[in-house]
């Protein structure tokens, strides 16, 4: 286990490239199982949970290899319609592979996926919908068996708009005959950035970053060479915008239009800080701290980001007055709570809700139990008083590349023990 030490206090200066985005990479890797050509993704790091990903498809007869930069995939040989359980069990994002898993085999053969501990994540909504398309579940001995014999399009009211849920039904759906409408769908950018590469591929899906997708089966697909650049990580982009409010500096973030990380921009635009947007492009100026935010609550986009409320509270640890910050999305995302405590923070917690009043933060022993969880008390550490050691630095690695070596660029003291 890897530990990262932080010497708070230091102001950050510098530029930083945003990469594509680790929850569109996974997606996009589990549906270039409906492709039999070659796919390679641009701009691409090689975070944990994207090379799981790919170790999942090679074990099913696929290749995969990083190669400057870009990830390059080919499912032509994929002969296996079973996950491995073991790899499944690791990342939430295997169970994205059933839709096209359905697609391609007619079946498939799943394991209950695994991923960050922030509550219970079942999997109904995305069960209920396949059924939905004609699709036969049976669960036995902790495995789903999955029918898709008998798979036809069809209308789905999603009872929430699930991320994954949305994946899922939008890769079972391309090859059925007629149109399959999914209503309540999820509306993240990572959802456009499914439909735009699926239709690189040659499917017909219309609609994403709306409530209402459809989704016009198509007989086959000639693949060819698809290249496609996935989104910008908003989430990656929003934790180093937060980390520049919180220490103060100048920050310049490129490749991130700020349409996708508004909710946060809309709270934080004018706290004691300039923030220029353009071009894909921001630049944040900062002072450092600022006055409370009063309520964010978070929810599906565009709503306030889930993924972005740890490392938001521990910039509200740096401002004035109170934030009271609602988890709405995941019923168990305050794992990071405890640890700022630990670091002094002042904090009134309810089921799911948080009040915390800002002030000064000491340096402390903490541990990540979570990815965003982690990538909070790296924000926390880098504005407390003192050294910080943060334990669990694995987690962190899921979805931030080389998070010490960006944040060293920047001005701040972090190391890798
Ligand atoms: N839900 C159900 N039943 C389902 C599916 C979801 O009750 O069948 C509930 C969940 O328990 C949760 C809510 O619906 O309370 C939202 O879950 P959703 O399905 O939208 O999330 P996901 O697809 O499992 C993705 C991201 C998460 C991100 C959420 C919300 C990937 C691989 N994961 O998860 O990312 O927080 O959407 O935006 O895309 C992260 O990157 O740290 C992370 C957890």
């Amino acid at each position: 286990m890897s530990k990262l030490t932080i010497i708070g206090g230091e102001k950050l200066f510098g530029r930083i490239n945003i990469q594509s985005a680790k929850n569109s990479v996974v997606s996009l890797i589990a549906s270039s199982i409906l492709c039999n050509g070659k796919i390679i993704l641009k701009k691409v790091k090689c975070l944990s949970d994207v090379v799981n990903m790919c170790a999942i498809l090679e074990k099913m007869g696929a290749k995969t290899y990083f190669k400057e930069g870009d990830l390059f995939l080919n499912c032509s040989s994929l002969y296996s319609y079973v996950p491995d359980s073991n790899l499944s069990k690791t990342l939430r994002s295997s169970f994205f592979m059933t839709g096209a898993l359905l697609s391609r085999f007619k079946k498939a053969e799943m394991s209950f996926p695994g991923g960050c501990k922030i509550g219970a994540r079942p999997i109904n909504i995305h069960l209920q919908g396949l059924k939905r398309l004609g699709v036969k579940v049976k669960t036995e001995n902790s495995k789903i068996f999955l029918d898709g014999e008998n798979m036809r399009s069809s209308v789905i009211d999603l009872p929430y708009p699930s991320v994954g849920a949305t994946v899922n039904l939008i890769t079972a759906s391309v090859f059925l005959g007629g149109e399959t409408v999914i209503r309540n769908c999820a509306r993240e950018p990572e959802i456009i950035d499914l439909q735009n590469f699926l239709n690189l591929i040659g499917f017909k899906v219309f609609g994403a970053g709306e409530s209402e997708i459809r989704v016009q089966g198509v007989k086959s697909v000639d693949c060819g060479e698809i290249v496609y650049t996935p989104v910008e990580d908003r989430i990656e982009a929003g934790t180093y915008l937060l980390a520049t409010l919180a220490c103060g500096g100048q920050v310049e973030l490129n490749n991130i239009y700020i349409k996708n990380i508004y909710s946060l921009y809309e709270k934080i635009y004018e706290n004691d800080c300039k923030i220029v947007a353009e071009n894909g492009k921001i630049t944040i100026n900062a002072r450092g701290g600022g006055k409370s935010l009063g309520k964010v609550t978070t929810g599906p986009f565009p709503d306030f980001p889930t993924d972005l409320q740890a490392p938001l509270c521990a910039y509200a640890c740096s401002l004035r007055g109170e934030t009271e910050i609602c988890e709405n999305v995941f019923e168990k995302r305050f794992s990071h709570i405890d640890e700022l405590v630990k670091m002094g923070a002042i904090i009134k917690r309810g089921e799911r809700q948080v009040v915390i009043t800002g002030g000064k933060l000491s340096g402390a022993n903490v541990y990540a139990c979570d990815l965003r969880a982690g990538a909070g008390l790296v924000l926390a550490g880098l504005i407390a008083g003192g050294t910080t050691v943060l334990d669990g630095v694995e987690i962190i690695d899921r979805g931030y590349f080389e998070i010490e070596k960006i944040l060293t660029s920047l001005g701040a003291k972090v190391e890798r023990i």
